[in-house]
């Protein structure tokens, strides 16, 4: 698919250097996005790199009504030479598909999905921050804009991809996170779209989050939907707890996140000599495990929040600090290995980057 590239209409609202210490997540946007559209009768078509602004859209469009949207999230880095990489661009454009197919909605080729990121992301590089912990967040998504109210799935969508320069999604940094496991609300149900990165996944689990921030938690564990005992994921992290001699996390059951630096991490935990088990977790065994000191670190693990520790874990009124509640080495090793191979620190021996300049 051809893309065809539309001028800005003025300057660059880049103006000289971003203050990098303050970007926190998803805030400001670079000047130009990527749109294409679908449509039943004609397939994709009209790819254009265009100025960033507002979508007109009808009230009436089928996403306003019911949720039909999709997203991904990736990341480019800039490396001290000037080198730009993407990381593993193709594992978000099979997922992206797989959501797809789950809120039936076309599937994008996946070679365009890489190849039209790499292009805008070539345009936009001096957006790329530089600084210890920055990069170019990525979202692509696709909405349903039929402007009709009858449920059903639209016969025209808008696939986009926006770029925001980054830091930290936790606004502490890598610093340990409080984490609530949620006992009442649940995010997913075997034949759910857990699996799915859709928005409505997120607008569920909102009031959760909420509740436990006035405890003064950082966000929630879920448990599965159907006994509430076995831990699924954290929405914008998958969990991973270390015991002496092995790693554990959940399995890809259908209700959790197939995350790309969920698999990095079993890779690489891997390659430094850890077996890492991919089983259900119950809950009640993990809180007695963390109790009798056998699980000594815990973190999450996303393409936003990277590697994040954990070092408290609330389950009912009861707060358990986990190993001595700071960053655990595995935890630091293993987000130094990952955000080493991103930014050129390491050599790259998986194959994982995509080098655009
Ligand atoms: C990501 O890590 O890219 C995510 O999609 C998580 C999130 C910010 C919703």
């Amino acid at each position: 698919m051809e893309i065809t590239i539309l001028p800005l209409p003025g300057e660059s609202k880049k103006s000289g250097n971003m203050d990098e210490s303050a970007l926190g997540f998803g805030k400001i946007f670079t000047d130009r996005m990527l749109l294409v559209e679908w449509k039943s009768d004609r397939g994709w078509f009209d790819a254009r790199i265009k100025p960033y602004e507002p979508f007109v859209l009808d009230p009436s469009c089928l996403v306003f009504h019911y949720a039909q949207e999709i997203f991904e999230g990736l990341k480019a880095y800039k490396w001290s030479d000037g080198t730009i990489t993407l990381f593993r661009p193709e594992m978000n454009a099979r997922r992206f598909n797989l959501s797809a197919d789950r809120l039936c909605m076309p599937r994008i080729p996946e070679e365009f999905f890489v190849e039209s990121i790499m292009q805008l992301v070539k345009m936009e590089k001096d957006w790329i921050p530089t600084a210890e912990g920055t990069s170019l967040y990525i979202r692509p998504a696709m909405i349903a804009v039929e402007p009709v109210l009858g449920v059903k799935s639209s016969d025209h969508f808008y696939y986009f991809v926006i770029l925001s320069p980054v830091g930290a999604y936790y606004a502490s940094g890598f610093n340990p996170v409080k984490i609530l496991v949620e006992d009442r609300y649940v995010r997913a149900t075997p034949g759910g779209t857990g699996e799915a990165k859709t928005g409505g996944n997120y607008a569920s689990s909102l009031i959760a989050g909420v509740e436990a921030k006035k405890k003064g938690f950082h966000q929630v564990l879920w448990l599965d939907g159907v006994h509430h005992r076995y831990v699924e994921e954290v929405g914008a992290m998958n969990m991973f707890f270390a015991y002496e001699d092995c790693v554990v996390t959940a399995p890809l059951a259908g209700s959790i996140l197939n995350g790309v630096t969920r698999d990095s991490v079993i890779c690489l935990a891997d390659s430094l000599g850890f077996r890492v088990e991919e089983r259900p977790i119950e809950i009640n065994q993990l809180l007695s495990d963390i109790k009798e000191g056998k699980v000594k670190e815990a973190f999450g693990s996303g393409t936003a929040a990277v590697i994040t520790p954990v070092g408290i874990l609330g389950y009912k009124g009861e707060s358990l600090t986990i190993g001595d509640g700071g960053v655990g080495r595995l935890t630091r090793k293993l987000y130094d290995t990952l955000t080493g191979i991103q930014y050129g620190r390491i050599p790259d021996t998986f194959g994982w980057l995509r080098k655009i300049v």
